[in-house]
């Protein structure tokens, strides 16, 4: 088999391709730039990156065309969900996943192709709902979620018309070492640790009220690989943890954790307006396809993201 990862340099992505060079797979990458390779460095010459703009579509199927891959995992794209509205982002979902797959078709590739969304696509989920299966109406509030949710469709569309194997995945929160620091546990990991090394010891939060269901990034992109080993194009999954946690509680846990005391203040600039408060999804129908659940507790999540913050920052 041979795989390829888009977006390779980032969270998910790095992750992605240490499971699978760990499992003694041939895995390429495409990314953006060269540079910014601090994610998989430590890969080496283990992997082969390539570079290329996922809205040039000339430039994806020349890397297509050289790697022809068997398995391809869609992972390039804009992860922050903004309050405002971002049109590269709407190119780089919705563009970035036309360019791919048309590609793949032109050139025949006999690949089965991931194509990653987001528990975004959802959108509100009233409270009381219980917890979202992949049959709840796709509603997105948020711009990055309609981003999503367009792409998944045209996603989809290859599969319906019987051009390209597209398995579909939802994942909600992920959290771990390597995440950038604009995400709720990556930014306040990374306060805790600034303010171990000597700042000034206030922790800088936004709304903590509200409520998301966080999956340690590792147990993420297992589900993944499982998904693809045995998924049938035209699945759907949610990749979740299936209980919903308040980011209060994440933030306690993560002092529970520092070394040094504390102090919280709540700043205007990270209350986002129009974003789902709360999000938990339900993972039966991957559990039911694949065997599939979490395994790394959210203690040892959140530790392992002080310990990546500590190295980073020593
Ligand atoms: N970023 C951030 N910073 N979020 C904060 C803060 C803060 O200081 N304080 C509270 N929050 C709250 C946000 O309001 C949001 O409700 C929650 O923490 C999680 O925010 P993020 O970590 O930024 O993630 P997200 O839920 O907006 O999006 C993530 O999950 C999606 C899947 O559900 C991203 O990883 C997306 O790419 C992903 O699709």
């Amino acid at each position: 088999m041979i795989h390829l990862i888009t977006g390779i340099h980032g969270f998910a992505g790095s992750h992605l391709a240490d499971l699978l060079v760990k499992k003694g797979e041939q895995v390429c990458g495409l990314a953006h730039s060269l540079d910014n390779d601090q994610n998989i460095a430590h890969l080496g010459n283990k992997i082969k990156v390539y570079q290329a703009d996922i809205c040039d579509r000339l430039q994806v199927e020349q890397v297509l065309d050289s790697v022809r891959p068997t398995a391809i995992y869609h992972l390039a794209g804009m992860s922050y969900v903004p309050a405002t509205v971002d049109s590269a982002m709407f190119d780089s979902h919705f563009r970035g996943t036309l360019n791919l797959l048309e590609s793949a078709k032109e050139l025949k590739l006999k690949a089965k192709t991931l194509w990653v969304g987001s528990s975004e696509e959802y959108g509100l989920i009233k409270q009381g709902n219980g917890l979202v299966d992949e049959c709840h109406p796709l509603s997105p509030l948020s711009l990055y979620g309609v981003s999503k949710s367009s792409a998944e469709m045209l996603a989809n569309s290859y599969h319906e018309r019987g051009d390209l194997e597209v398995i579909r995945v939802r994942p909600f929160n992920h959290i771990g070492p390597r995440q950038n620091s604009r995400f709720v546990v990556s930014s306040f990991a990374r306060q805790i640790v600034e303010i171990e090394a000597g700042k000034e010891p206030i922790l800088k939060v936004g709304n903590l009220n509200s409520e998301r269901d966080f999956t340690d990034v590792r147990d993420t992109v297992r589900a993944y690989l499982s998904v693809m080993n045995v998924g049938q194009s035209g699945d759907v999954f949610n990749v979740c943890s299936g209980k919903t946690k308040k980011i209060s509680s994440m933030l306690g846990k993560l002092i529970e954790q520092a070394q040094v005391k504390i102090g919280v203040e709540s700043e205007e600039e990270h209350f986002r307006p129009n974003i789902p408060v709360s999000l938990a999804g339900d993972f039966t129908k991957l559990q039911a396809a694949t065997g599939w659940r979490p395994e790394i507790s959210l203690e040892a999540s959140l530790g392992d993201t002080l310990t990546y913050w500590r190295e980073k920052l020593s």
